[in-house]
């Protein structure tokens, strides 16, 4: 039996990462979150004060990205995340990054990776895809509440234009641009808290190992 790959796509806040993590946990799968890779990329070159949109040094930057040294809190800044769907359009830094997430899908004992390009391009062979969704206006209430929660303050339209004008540079660039795989399973988390949400995907992988015979 192979080990089972489960690939996560989804626009910003839609819970895809807290999703992945917990199925991650629940079949004891390694998990790559593929944003820290873009972000880690931005963080170097916004470090250094290179250019975001010059070819060479983000080709450097991508190389340098270590997939073991990857630190949430450094790469969580907004400004990170910003600069990060920026250098995200660069072929050939997708290029880099994908070949080491690609390596990490590899990994013995099954993996959980979740980005915008994983079920169409990292894993096109991945056992399980799931496409999570939910509005943008959801999403930007999540997002403004959880800042809220950890003492910070947050205006709610910013976040909704912030979130708005990030899936447009996602959906529209050329080069893997976020969207469905055509075997993804679709869940839209609009009505869901994230019990909801990971019961949900939880019978869709399920599902599919039942009838592959994995499980
Ligand atoms: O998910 P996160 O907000 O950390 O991702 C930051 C940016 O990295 C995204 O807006 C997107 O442009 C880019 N990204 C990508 N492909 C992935 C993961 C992230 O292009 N697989």
């Amino acid at each position: 039996n192979t080990p089972l790959v489960i690939a996560i796509d989804g626009p910003a806040a839609s819970g895809k990462g807290t999703l992945a993590r917990r199925l991650a946990d629940y079949y004891h799968l390694a998990h790559l979150d593929t944003g820290l890779t873009y972000r880690a990329v931005a963080h170097l070159l916004l470090a250094r004060g290179w250019p975001l949109d010059d070819t060479a040094h983000a080709v450097e930057a991508a190389r340098l990205v270590d997939l073991g040294n990857l630190d949430r809190s450094t790469l969580a800044a907004h400004a990170v995340g910003e600069a990060a769907s920026k250098v995200a359009v660069i072929p050939e830094v997708r290029r880099i990054l994908v070949e080491k997430q690609r390596a990490f899908a590899n990994t013995p004992g099954g993996a959980v990776l979740d980005g915008r390009d994983i079920g169409t391009v990292v894993c096109p062979n991945a056992d399980v895809k799931l496409y999570v969704t939910a509005s943008a206006e959801v999403r930007a209430k999540r997002r403004h509440d959880e800042i809220e929660a950890n003492g910070g303050q947050a205006d709610l339209g910013e976040i909704l234009a912030d979130i708005r004008r990030r899936d447009e540079r996602d959906t529209g660039r050329a080069d893997s641009p976020l969207k469905p795989a055509v075997d993804a399973h679709l869940l839209d988390t609009s009505e869901m808290d994230i019990e909801a949400a990971f019961l949900a995907a939880r019978t869709i992988v399920d599902d599919v190992m039942a009838t592959r015979g994995k499980i």
